[in-house]
């Protein structure tokens, strides 16, 4: 269910030097809205004052919810010319959406787990309101989380604000451990064990994640990334190669097994 309408825009402030946290007044979306799923922000509008170029919408995922306020928020890296007309969006600036798209993370579980979430840069976005409602559930939630540098921290910090148990691998080594978040995963897979794992990232690193997982037994969700048009499966411009499904209807969000094996 989902629907497709107007927004104004709340906020849209830089939180690093080149990601912005895009904040929209959207009742039925805060309300609809599940961890994993996201927002089709449509870029071709006459009215918005953009040119009718860049005309492919960007699919972004939900980044937070404010049910009370009636507020959905996106995180975004500024990548291209869509995302820079993006970035340029002021307060009382209106766009229209679609939204929530796809399906999401499994997110419900009857008793306490031990999970994990994996995130790979800016993976880290569609995993930030799946930590809050596992917290809220009661489950030992950890982020292992990899990054460039220590400037990207910011992007981390409502995680630990949130008072998730977070590890931190940076490419330069500039904080915490040097490496990529995957190394940081093998060693701490030596002193833990998890009841399931959440990952976003890279594919390559999201199929890691996966091969390291299996043999202990530790089912893994994945968030793809795929070139998406219309959002709504009637497109077919997001195909995944390995089982043939829709990523924008029928994932983003996938069971690690059924994608990479
Ligand atoms: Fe059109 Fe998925 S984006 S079918």
């Amino acid at each position: 269910k989902w629907v497709s309408e107007k927004t104004v825009v709340v906020s849209n402030k830089p939180i690093t030097k080149d990601c912005y946290q895009l904040v929209l007044k959207s009742p039925k979306i805060s309300s609809l809205g599940e961890p994993g799923q996201f927002i089709n922000i449509l870029m071709a509008q006459e009215e918005m004052g953009f040119s009718t170029d860049p005309l492919l919408p960007r699919p972004l995922s939900i980044y937070d919810l404010d049910k009370e306020q009636g507020y959905a928020s996106v995180v975004y890296r500024v990548v291209g010319k869509g995302t820079k007309l993006l970035s340029q969006l002021r307060s009382t600036d209106k766009l229209k959406i679609m939204g929530p798209l796809g399906k999401g993370f499994k997110y419900r579980w009857d008793e306490q787990k031990n999970l994990l979430l994996v995130a790979g840069g800016i993976g880290v976005f569609p995993l930030f309101l799946l930590a809050q409602s596992l917290q809220n559930q009661g489950h030992h939630v950890k982020l292992l989380a990899g990054l460039k540098n220590k400037e990207e921290l910011p992007l981390i910090k409502p995680f630990i604000d949130l008072g998730i148990t977070t590890e931190i691998s940076t490419d330069d080594g500039s904080y915490n451990y040097q490496g990529t978040v995957i190394d940081l995963l093998k060693l701490d897979l030596l002193d833990n064990q998890y009841d399931f794992c959440y990952t976003c990232g890279r594919e390559e690193m999201m199929k890691t994640v996966n091969n390291l997982m299996v043999p202990r037994d530790i089912s893994v969700q994945v968030s793809l990334e795929k070139t998406m048009a219309c959002g709504v499966g009637a497109c077919l411009g997001c195909t995944c190669k390995t089982n043939l499904k829709q990523v924008c209807t029928d994932g983003p969000v996938f069971s690690g097994n059924e994608v990479f094996i």
